[in-house]
């Protein structure tokens, strides 16, 4: 992959660009927790988009091998417009001139193998990525929290009101550790992936996400906020979902709109889970894991209501499998993948039968794509 990116860049410019390896993420548990300032345990996969980027003399160029598009840019003249690569690319340098980074033009290549739209961050790992090559070209540093800001204010100019849990994960990832990151303090801990005997495989259900343009995320996080700022009127502690217990919840509940309240309900219960999961982890008790990720999973399905038909076809023809201790919707949701927790050793049969039942009940073909969680975004000198 390296050398394809590099060599796409030989062929179009000259000189010696500099490498950036922006890696997509998964996410064991801990789904819509992020905006709320919960605990989500991402990590970083070896599915990545690799950059070749240079110095440009005028305009600023950048072309997507994978897709075969280009654009073609002005740093005075920005204008993000849709929700495709090329305005995430705007929107980041528009971003970082926003903030008073002084980024000089560049052009370049980018391609990689993250599926895009299929909730493993692609659009993380593109903003990050870019934004992490354009400040070395450029001559200014970022740390990672402000990289991981820069990224997440790009794509709420896009029109995804993100958390930052798919920013910590490309960048922070680490091999074969997931990352607990709690979302109001931003600190970063990391834990050990040990599966033993079983596998994480992600079964991508082909209904690609379109999760900025008007899905339901926003409204999804809108409903949270109101929820806390209710309770906030009461208790001016409470700064988001995250300090609210359980009885505070409760007793706001004659006031609230029921879906909300709902949504608010599924938000503690699914922080409760992240805690769960680690300490199941930490025992090695992986059945305790499973039947967190089928619970979360109907949390979303039911309380949340963020996934669709097909996606809740994949799990329930997963739980019907012998040898599956767990499968749940993965990212924001109204598309995308499962995750799921599968006995190594059963492992071809137990996804023969999901994808042959997928393909009858759907007429789609489902993709298995296997993960390694491996290190976080990494800039390098060709
Ligand atoms: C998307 C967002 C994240 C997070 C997840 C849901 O991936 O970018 O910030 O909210 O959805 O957990």
């Amino acid at each position: 992959m390296k050398e394809k990116i590099l060599a796409a860049y030989q062929s179009r410019f000259d000189g010696i660009p500099l490498l950036v390896r922006a890696p997509g993420r998964i996410n064991l548990i801990g789904e819509h927790t992020d905006y709320n300032q919960g605990w989500v345990l991402p990590g970083a996969i070896d599915k990545c988009l690799w950059f070749a980027l240079g110095p440009s003399e005028t305009n600023c160029r950048l072309a997507a091998l994978d897709v075969q598009e280009e654009t073609t840019f002005s740093l005075g003249d920005l204008h993000p417009a849709g929700t495709n690569w090329a305005a995430y690319v705007e929107a980041v340098v528009q971003e970082l001139g926003g903030r008073g980074y002084a980024v000089n033009p560049f052009q370049g290549v980018f391609g990689g193998d993250i599926p895009l739209g299929s909730g493993l961050s692609s659009s993380a790992a593109l903003c990050c990525g870019l934004i992490s090559g354009i400040a070395r070209l450029s001559g200014f540093t970022l740390d990672r929290p402000e990289v991981a800001l820069v990224a997440q204010a790009a794509e709420h100019r896009i029109g995804l009101n993100c958390g930052l849990m798919d920013q910590y994960a490309v960048l922070y990832g680490r091999k074969a550790q997931l990352i607990l990151l709690d979302c109001k303090s931003l600190d970063v801990q990391y834990f050990p992936l040990e599966t033993g005997d079983y596998s994480l495989v992600l079964l991508n259900s082909c209904i690609k996400h379109e999760l900025a343009a008007g899905s339901g995320y926003n409204e999804r996080r809108q409903s949270c906020e109101a929820v806390a700022a209710h309770i906030r009127q009461q208790h001016p502690e409470v700064e988001s979902l995250r300090d609210v217990t359980a009885d505070l919840l409760e007793a706001a509940r004659p006031a609230l709109d029921p879906d909300d309240f709902r949504r608010a309900a599924y938000v503690l219960a699914e922080n409760d889970r992240v805690h769960r999961t680690v300490a199941a982890l930490q025992r090695n008790d992986l059945e305790t894991v499973g039947s967190l990720l089928f619970d979360a999973h109907a949390g979303m399905r039911h309380e949340y209501e963020v996934t669709i038909p097909e996606i809740d076809l994949l799990v329930d023809l997963a739980r019907a499998q012998s040898g599956v201790l767990g499968a749940r919707m993965m990212g924001g949701g109204f598309g995308g993948c499962t995750i799921n927790l599968v006995k190594t050793a059963k492992k071809n049969t137990i996804l023969e039968n999901i994808i042959e039942g997928y393909r009858t009940q759907t007429d789609i073909q489902p993709e298995v794509i296997d993960v390694r969680v491996s290190e976080g975004l990494q800039v390098l000198e060709a």
